[in-house]
């Protein structure tokens, strides 16, 4: 190679690369950039639940109090008070836990990460929900897992559709590493699992010695209803637990949590030397403080009065102007409808034509599937887009599909 040839990087690439593919994720948030376009694609925050005046005093008072050993490293497993707030709070979640039963992760895409450094090897099959989060999807073709669905209905996964794919990959000798699972608000669906099935999930994942990963991200942002028991706390020796502070505190942060048997964390902890050695010193310490204020119920209270306000709208513009044919999830929480179009309308062919002749994005169904599957759907996330365009999005696209239903090019 000569001075000035360019590295043809691809050629060096490890097999984990192709097995990755494309990344709808960073797709997604670049379409929330775009100032013309109304968009329901990526699943973001409303920027007006962070507590900023409290942010900043809290920010300052840890650089006061701390100094420099909150700019320092930190232990890997954790700051020490915020690990034992994290326990204290599974605890209160019905989840009796010690303090080395928590690990602290960079993000709650970090603790599935490091799951499945630790579990899975090349070619490793996990039970994914069909629909699925995407990025955890993406992690786990990143560690070249292999995939086995069980479709979800409108209360997430049936638990004897679950046995049957077990039974059926018994049958060709393969033992599923895990079941990855997001019980409530379902990251794309909006449906929660109600806890007779539930307790039936981990009675069948403990029955045939599956762990279940269980990502709780939203469960806190409850609009309203009863919430039900956290899998972790009807089975805690067979679920692993992932949360994150990234809709209750804030994304930018990177704090999220792992919670299981003891054993496992530690093996966590050695491989997350290799992730990222900690997590951030000073955002643990101002998360602890924010915590310990009240703040991050304060801030859950104020989130669910304005995600509610913006699911109520986004409901309401799509039966007003939504297609006859198409139906959708009613979320009681979270950020997500889930939309299923009749016919044989393309969600990911959609999309662009969308934001072309209507400047309005939305997550296609196939994103969502680890089999790319799934083009009559569209995940629409109600949280990010302000509340006052949210009818005038839903009634271009409802506009745009209408047409399409009966025969016109948009
Ligand atoms: C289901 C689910 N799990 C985990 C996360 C992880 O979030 P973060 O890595 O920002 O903490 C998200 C974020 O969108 C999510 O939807």
């Amino acid at each position: 190679m000569g001075k000035t040839d360019e590295m043809k990087w691809s050629t060096l690439y490890s097999s984990r690369v192709a097995s990755m593919g494309h990344s709808d994720v960073a797709e997604m948030l670049k379409l929330s950039e775009r100032p013309e376009v109304i968009s329901f694609a990526g699943g973001l925050p409303d920027p007006a639940v962070f507590l900023l005046d409290e942010i900043k005093d809290i920010f300052q008072e840890v650089l006061r109090e701390r100094g420099r050993a909150a700019l320092g490293y930190g232990p890997t497993q954790g700051i020490g008070p915020f690990r034992e707030w994290l326990a204290e709070r599974m605890t209160g979640a019905s989840r009796p836990t010690r303090v080395t039963e928590c690990l602290v992760t960079t993000g709650g895409i970090a603790a599935v990460d490091l799951i499945c450094k630790v579990l899975l090897d090349p070619g490793d099959v996990v039970i994914v929900g069909e629909p699925s989060y995407l990025a955890a999807l993406h992690v786990i073709r990143s560690y070249q897992g292999r995939f086995a669905g069980v479709p979800l209905d409108g209360e997430g996964m049936e638990p004897d559709a679950l046995a049957s794919v077990i039974g059926e990959l018994k049958n060709r000798s393969l033992r599923p590493k895990f079941i990855y699972l997001v019980p409530s608000f379902q990251n794309p669906s909006g449906v929660t699992i109600p806890e007779d099935r539930r307790r039936k999930i981990v009675e069948i994942a403990a029955q045939n010695h599956v762990p279940v990963v269980e990502d709780a991200a939203y469960r806190d942002l409850r609009f309203e209803g009863e919430a039900p028991p956290l899998l972790a706390s009807l089975d805690p020796l067979n679920v692993i637990h992932i949360n994150t502070l990234s809709k209750t505190f804030n994304p930018g942060i990177r704090i999220g949590w792992v919670t299981g048997p003891e054993p496992l964390i530690e093996t966590l902890a050695l491989a997350k030397q290799g992730q990222d050695q900690c997590s951030t010193t000073i955002g643990q310490y101002a998360a602890l403080a924010f915590a310990t204020k009240g703040l991050i119920d304060r801030q859950i209270t104020r989130s669910v009065e304005i995600y509610a306000r913006k699911r109520d709208a986004m409901l309401a513009a799509l039966d007003k102007y939504f297609p006859e044919e198409a139906r959708w999830t009613r979320p009681e929480g979270g950020f997500y409808a889930w939309i299923t179009l009749a016919g044989k309308i393309d969600t990911e062919a959609l999309l662009p034509v969308c934001i072309e002749a209507a400047s309005v994005a939305f997550g296609a169904g196939p994103s969502f599937y680890h089999n790319r599957q799934g083009k009559e759907h569209m995940r629409l996330c109600y949280s990010y887009v302000p509340e006052e365009q949210i009818e005038e999005g839903i009634r271009r696209l409802g506009a745009l599909l209408s047409g399409i239903m009966i025969g016109e090019t948009p």
